[in-house]
């Protein structure tokens, strides 16, 4: 599977050395799991909830001192009894927040876990206390911090959707005020083991000349049921809807939704027939009209040992279409489900409440016939499956896992409506990508915490111009862009970035600019614009000697750049082990320097097609050959010195080694002094080793270096060591207890032609890995 390109700028944004010039703001309190967050515009407040806490900050600047906090603790009693039940105390057995949201003008609600107890209590807004007793929360909310759940409060009613108590079905509910309505385990259970992760009202009675009623969506992963030939899968992806008005039935479906459908939400790479099954969260984009809403949503794999991430996005009308399309019949309640091909009765089950069924006197879903009741307790899935605008994800990544999202649209300099990404993974990074065509180009990737932690929720403010994440050490806060990052022309126009334009002089942000005629932006191409601005093109000597090694560094401040060298105006080809050059991502090598190396080198960095000189060398390589007669003698006595010592140290270090050898049978550590040898020869980059052998053997480390190869003497058949590699490949192969192994270096993306990396970093990661190592006497895949 083919990898997305890397984005132009990676950086670790949101540390001590950048908080300033990033525009960066933390909130932090000595409570933990960040996990739920409301932003009300109007107020300027972002309501957070963690553990035990709820805070109440200001949202154009989250770490202002002025945050008003509500603790709120489980009791010791109910810690105690949490233990009792046989619960974690590190973990489940604490009031986390997992409902937070605006009640009336004046209240917000809440509830918490409460060590394994839910409870629900009213935040008076003004004041920001708990304004009366906490009340019972065991049929709004979950009973641990992480079961899958969603909660939206609509005109003070209540919808909840998750497995609340741990051998409970999950239920789609609405609470109180009455009436309750929920859905319905039998005959036919509408949800199996249902894991939500989202909901959202789509006002569908605004400008509807049917009459129709506002919907709720749903948004979860659950087992599937059926079993066809072309799929086998076990979980899938769903979306489920029911009409706000719903009032239940009357005798039939008493207190259960009249109005619930479901169906498949597919998202996959068609061309390898590679299902995305795993709903990870969804954002919802409202569009002018309710029938413009678009759903975008993060899948992910099931096998959970494997990183990938897939972001799809779905238009409300193939929902819709699906809801109106053929259902599903499961046949003598076996696992046996089929397109139902019978007659459907009338008027159509499943459907709101609308003008036409009030003009056959059916107002409510209580007066709708029995015989549409019962068939719509026995079917609740769709046939037709929902499938992603342009029928394939936007974006597919590998080694990434993406938990939540948000989606900016932003008017480009072309006119065009651009939607820009910006997405958190489960190790506390942002990416920000803008959609170009259906395909996300990655803008740039932000490092916001030191420690690895999951972005647990994201939310998007365009009036405070701002990203916020939520995470279990504390929230972000980031400005939507900070375009004063790209230094110069071309970095300004390579990141493609919509929010971002040149000015002539600096890379400006297009919001804050009143006279927008002269800016520069290429969106569509990253690559016009720039052509008449003078770039700073550094320039240096060296002068070397014959037979030396010389490293000319050239730092490409884009990842998506490659390098490109020319030698008096003729490219070096730096690939070839015969030519006296290597290159890396941050330089030239000239190995064993000869006279006819001289010359002016030239380092540029290649992006989307544009050379961009970076920086010039004059390099004079002299001829030394007659070292001064008087140095003879000092090197002379030097050597005879240091072979001394030579020989006193060898004669310790067999002893020591013999001691140890004795002592520690089967250490060992591994030898790095080849190394960069061998790493400098790579896989061809053309996505043969490290697109083929990652996925399918799923051995090879993300980002390391080392593959175990069982067996002898044969490194992975899906390389291809054309590429110069085969020449060094006897002193590459180490032995290690009948296994033998290879060094490899895996480049992130095959779009980066030939392959680029770093000496430094190379040399720092195995300096790094050799301190560490602490290998298993026997090591085997599994150790790897
Ligand atoms: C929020 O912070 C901004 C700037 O720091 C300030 O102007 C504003 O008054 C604050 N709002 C509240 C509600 O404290
Ligand atoms: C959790 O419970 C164990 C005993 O069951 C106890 O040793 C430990 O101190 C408790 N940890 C906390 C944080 O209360
Ligand atoms: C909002 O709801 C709370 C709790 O039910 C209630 O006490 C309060 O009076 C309500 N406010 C308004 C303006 O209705
Ligand atoms: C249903 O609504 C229509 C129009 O709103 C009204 O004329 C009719 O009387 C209502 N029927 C019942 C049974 O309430
Ligand atoms: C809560 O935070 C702690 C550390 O800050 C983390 O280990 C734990 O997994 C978090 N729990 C949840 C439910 O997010």
């Amino acid at each position: 599977i083919p990898q997305q390109r890397n984005p132009s700028k990676k950086m670790k944004f949101c540390f001590t050395f950048y908080l300033k010039q990033s525009g960066c703001r933390h909130f932090q309190s000595s409570a933990v799991n960040y996990s739920t967050m409301l932003l009300e515009a109007d107020s300027e407040r972002l309501y957070v909830g963690a553990r035990g806490a709820v805070f109440a900050l200001n949202a154009s600047d989250i770490s202002a001192s002025s945050a008003l906090t509500i603790d709120w603790e489980a009791s010791p009693e109910q810690k105690h009894q949490c233990l009792l039940k046989g619960k974690d105390n590190k973990t489940e057995c604490f009031n986390h927040i997992r409902l937070l949201q605006r009640f009336n003008s004046t209240h917000l609600y809440m509830c918490g876990t409460n060590a394994y107890r839910p409870l629900c209590a009213y935040i008076d807004v003004e004041r920001f206390v708990i304004s009366s007793q906490p009340e019972e929360g065991r049929d709004k909310c979950p009973y641990g911090p992480t079961t899958g759940y969603t909660a939206l409060i609509i005109d003070q009613q209540i919808y909840t959707a998750s497995q609340y108590e741990f051998r409970s079905f999950p239920d789609i509910r609405r609470n109180s005020p009455s009436p309750t309505l929920k859905t319905e385990d039998a005959p036919t259970r509408w949800l199996n083991e249902a894991d939500f992760v989202g909901s959202v009202l789509v006002r569908e009675s605004v400008g509807s000349s049917a009459g129709d009623d506002d919907k709720i969506y749903f948004f979860f992963t659950e087992i599937s049921q059926q079993q066809t030939p072309t799929y086998s899968h076990s979980r899938v992806a769903r979306v489920a809807r029911v009409c706000k008005e719903d009032r239940g039935g009357h005798l039939t479906l008493q207190k259960r939704w009249t109005s619930f459908l479901k169906t498949r939400l597919t998202c996959s790479l068609p061309e390898y027939d590679f299902h995305f099954n795993i709903l990870r969260s969804v954002f919802t984009l409202p569009g002018q009209t309710p029938q413009d809403t678009f759903f975008y949503g993060i899948f992910g794999l099931e096998w959970k040992n494997v990183k990938a991430s897939a972001v799809c996005r779905f238009t409300l009308s193939e929902v819709q279409e699906a809801f109106q399309g053929p259902y599903m019949e499961n046949q003598d309640s076996g696992s046996k489900w089929k397109e139902y091909t019978g007659k459907i009765p009338d008027p159509r089950p499943g459907t709101c409440i609308t003008d036409a069924l009030r003009a056959r006197n059916m107002n409510f879903s209580t007066s709708l016939p029995d015989d549409v009741l019962n068939f719509v307790r026995r079917h609740p899935l769709m046939s037709k499956q929902v499938e992603p605008a342009d029928r394939r994800p936007l974006l597919f990544r590998r080694t990434t896992d993406y938990t939540h999202m948000g989606v900016h649209t932003a008017q480009g300099l072309d006119g065009q409506t651009y939607y820009v990404l910006y997405m958190g993974t489960d190790e506390g990074w942002l990416h920000k990508a803008v959609d170009i065509k259906g395909q996300l180009h990655i803008i740039e990737e932000l490092q916001l915490f030191e420690e690895p932690q999951p972005v647990n929720n994201l939310l998007i403010s365009d009036k405070q111009w701002s990203v916020y994440m939520g995470s279990p050490s504390g929230v972000v806060q980031l400005p939507l862009s900070s375009c004063g990052r790209y230094t110069s022309c071309y970095d300004c126009i390579f990141a493609r970035d919509p929010h971002c334009a040149w000015n002539g002089a600096e890379c400006v942000d297009v919001v804050m600019q009143a006279d927008r005629s002269t800016l520069i932006q290429d969106i569509q191409h990253g690559t016009e614009g720039c052509e008449n601005t003078q770039g700073d093109v550094v320039h240096r000597n060296r002068s070397v000697r014959v037979g030396d090694d010389v490293l000319l560094q050239c730092e490409l401040s884009s990842n998506l750049a490659t390098p490109l060298w020319m030698l008096d105006g003729r490219q070096v080809q730096g690939y070839d082990l015969n030519s006296g050059f290597r290159t890396g991502t941050d330089g030239l090598l000239i190995i064993d320097a000869r006279q006819d190396q001289s010359g002016l080198y030239t380092c540029y960095g290649v992006e989307n097609g544009v050379k961009v000189a970076i920086v010039t060398y004059n390099v004079t390589i002299r001829l030394d050959l007659h070292p001064p007669p008087n140095m003879k003698a000092i090197y002379l006595s030097l050597i005879t010195i240091l072979g001394g010592l030579c020989v006193v140290l060898t004669v310790v270090l067999i002893y020591v080694g013999f001691c140890l050898r004795v002592g520690h049978r089967g250490k060992y550590s591994i030898r790095a002094a080849a190394a960069l040898k061998t790493i400098s020869s790579h896989c061809n980059g053309n996505g043969i080793c490290n697109g083929g052998s990652k996925m399918h053997n799923g051995n090879i480390q993300d980002g390391g270096l080392l593959q175990i190869v069982p067996g002898e003497g044969h490194t992975s058949p899906r390389c291809d060591f054309s590429n110069g590699l085969s020449a060094t490949l006897p002193s590459v192969l180490r032995r290690m207890h009948g296994n033998s192994y290879v060094l490899l270096r895996q480049s992130d993306s095959e779009n980066m032609s030939p392959p680029g990396y770093s000496f430094a970093e190379e040399l720092n990661k195995i300096l790094e890995k050799r301190k560490r190592t602490q290998l298993l006497p026997r090591p085997d895949e599994s150790s790897v």
